[in-house]
């Protein structure tokens, strides 16, 4: 069976378990270029407004695959470009929900920092332990994590390798919900209908907005969102989402 699994569970929602569960969905290369390839397709299809991201009870994914790691070297590593694996899922201007059971650590919380809500199950454990094995977050953790709980939580987490309770990385602002273990898909799948269900260039430029707007100053925060916004008055759907508010109607969204 794939190690990536693909359903389409409602209209307009995709949802990609990572399948791996002997190896707590370790992250090896086989996977991670499935993955790519994956978030790839869904950008390309048209038909596809949400895409929720989830592993298993036991995981959501335990991190970079030491035990294929262990052989590289540094050329190796230079090598594959992975970083450019990672680049799919950054990129796709689709809102992405990572659902996490169980473990997500390492490149296993990295991933889940590559999308853009994080729902996690009371059970959940999420940790950068990669200084633990002489090693350091390598996919983003040192920058992600700082911009999303600060520097001194970061340091903590990244410097004792320590992971934390899905309570307390809400409480640091890196997770956006915490349900019991068994609501996480579900939650998940609902908030992915919810926004499959809005109108998509208003989502795409939204999610757009906040992540360019992460890295910029603010006066140019503000500028690029300014421009966003009125590029919204040349589509239909605006025209149609407020017409339907004035007239006390379920607006029909076409994605013009
Ligand atoms: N790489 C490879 N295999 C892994 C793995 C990983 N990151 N995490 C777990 N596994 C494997 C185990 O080796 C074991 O396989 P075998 O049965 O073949 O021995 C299987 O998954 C089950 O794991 P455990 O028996 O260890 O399960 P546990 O419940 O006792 O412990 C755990 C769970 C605490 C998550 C523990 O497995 C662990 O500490 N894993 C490593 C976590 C880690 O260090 N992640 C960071 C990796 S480096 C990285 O991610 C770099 C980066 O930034 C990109």
């Amino acid at each position: 069976m794939s190690e990536v699994l693909l359903e389409r569970p409602s209209e307009g929602v995709a949802l990609l378990r990572l399948n791996r569960p002997e190896q707590l969905n370790a992250l090896n290369a086989a996977l991670r270029k499935l993955l790519a390839e994956r978030f790839a397709e869904l950008t390309a299809d048209e038909t596809v407004r949400a895409i929720v991201l989830t592993g298993n009870e036991k995981a959501f994914a335990a991190g970079a695959d030491l035990k294929e790691m262990v052989k590289l070297s540094s050329v190796d590593h230079l090598l594959r470009r992975s970083h450019t694996l990672w680049r799919s899922i950054a990129q796709c201007p689709k809102p992405i929900i990572a659902a996490i059971n169980g473990y997500a650590l390492g490149g296993g919380m990295e991933l889940a920092m590559h999308c853009d809500i994080i729902v996690a199950g009371e059970s959940a454990q999420l940790g950068q332990p990669e200084i633990r094995v002489g090693l350091m977050p390598g996919a983003g953790g040192t920058q992600r994590l700082t911009r999303a709980a600060g520097k001194f939580k970061t340091m903590k987490m990244v410097l004792t390798g320590k992971p934390v309770s899905a309570r307390e990385a809400y409480e640091m602002g890196v997770v956006s919900e915490v349900v019991a273990d068994a609501e996480v898909v579900p939650s998940a799948l609902k908030m992915a209908q919810t926004i499959a269900g809005m109108p998509p260039i208003s989502v795409a430029l939204t999610k757009e907005a906040v992540l360019a707007g992460q890295d910029a100053s603010l006066e140019t925060g503000l500028l690029l969102e300014r421009r966003a916004f009125e590029v919204l008055f040349a589509t239909e759907d605006s025209k149609e989402g407020m017409q339907a508010f004035i007239e006390k109607r379920k607006p029909s969204y076409r994605g013009r």
